[in-house]
C-alpha cells in the first residue's frame, strides 16, 4: 500500500505546470509531504522519486542538503516554532524567549515534545526585525513575542 495519498499525489501532480521539468519540482514535492506526514520517511522518498520520474537518490540529496526536512525516527510535532536568534532578536529577549520556551517544554532545538505537539527551532533573521523578537509558527511569522503569548498562540 502506497504511503503518499492520492492527495498528496494530486498536490504533487499540481506543481508540474509551474515548473520546466518534474525534476524542479523536488523540494515543492518534499514541503507538500513533511507538512503533511511530518517527517520524509524513506518510503515517501522512493514515492516522490517514481512521481518525478528520477532517481530516490537525487531526493534524498535535495533533502539532506537543505536540513530542514525531518526524517521518520524524528517527526515533527502539530507546530514547528523558530525562535529568532538574530541579533536584533536577541537584543530584544530572544535568547531569555528561547530560554523559556525550552524550559517550559522540557526540550531543545531540533527536539519535539513527549506529546507531539511542539518542535522546536532556531530561526535565523527572519526579516521582520521590526518586531524584535520574533518567532514563525509552522509558516507564520509573530512579533513582539513573549513566553506567554507564545504558549497562548499555541493553544490556540
Ligand atoms: Fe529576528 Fe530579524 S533579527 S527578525
Amino acid at each position: 500500500m502506497p504511503l503518499l495519498s492520492e492527495q498528496i499525489r494530486e498536490r504533487i501532480r499540481a506543481e508540474f505546470p509551474k515548473y520546466p521539468d518534474k525534476r524542479a519540482v523536488t523540494l515543492p514535492a518534499l514541503h507538500i509531504v513533511h507538512d503533511e506526514l511530518r517527517s520524509v520517511p524513506v518510503a515517501a522518498i522512493e514515492e516522490i522519486a517514481e512521481l518525478l520520474e528520477i532517481h530516490p537518490a537525487e531526493i534524498h540529496d535535495t533533502m539532506s542538503f537543505y536540513q530542514f526536512f525531518r526524517e521518520e525516527d524524528q517527526p515533527l510535532g502539530k507546530r514547528r516554532v523558530w525562535v529568532c536568534r538574530s541579533i536584533s532578536c536577541m537584543l530584544r529577549g530572544g535568547e531569555e524567549l528561547y530560554a523559556e520556551l525550552a524550559h517550559k517544554w522540557n526540550i531543545h532545538a531540533g527536539q519535539t515534545t513527549a506529546d507531539g505537539r511542539v518542535s522546536l527551532e532556531y530561526a535565523e533573521c527572519l526579516g521582520a526585525c521590526e518586531g524584535a523578537p520574533c518567532i514563525l509558527v509552522n509558516d507564520e511569522c509573530h512579533t513582539n513575542m513573549t513566553p506567554e503569548s507564545v504558549t497562548d498562540l499555541i493553544e490556540k
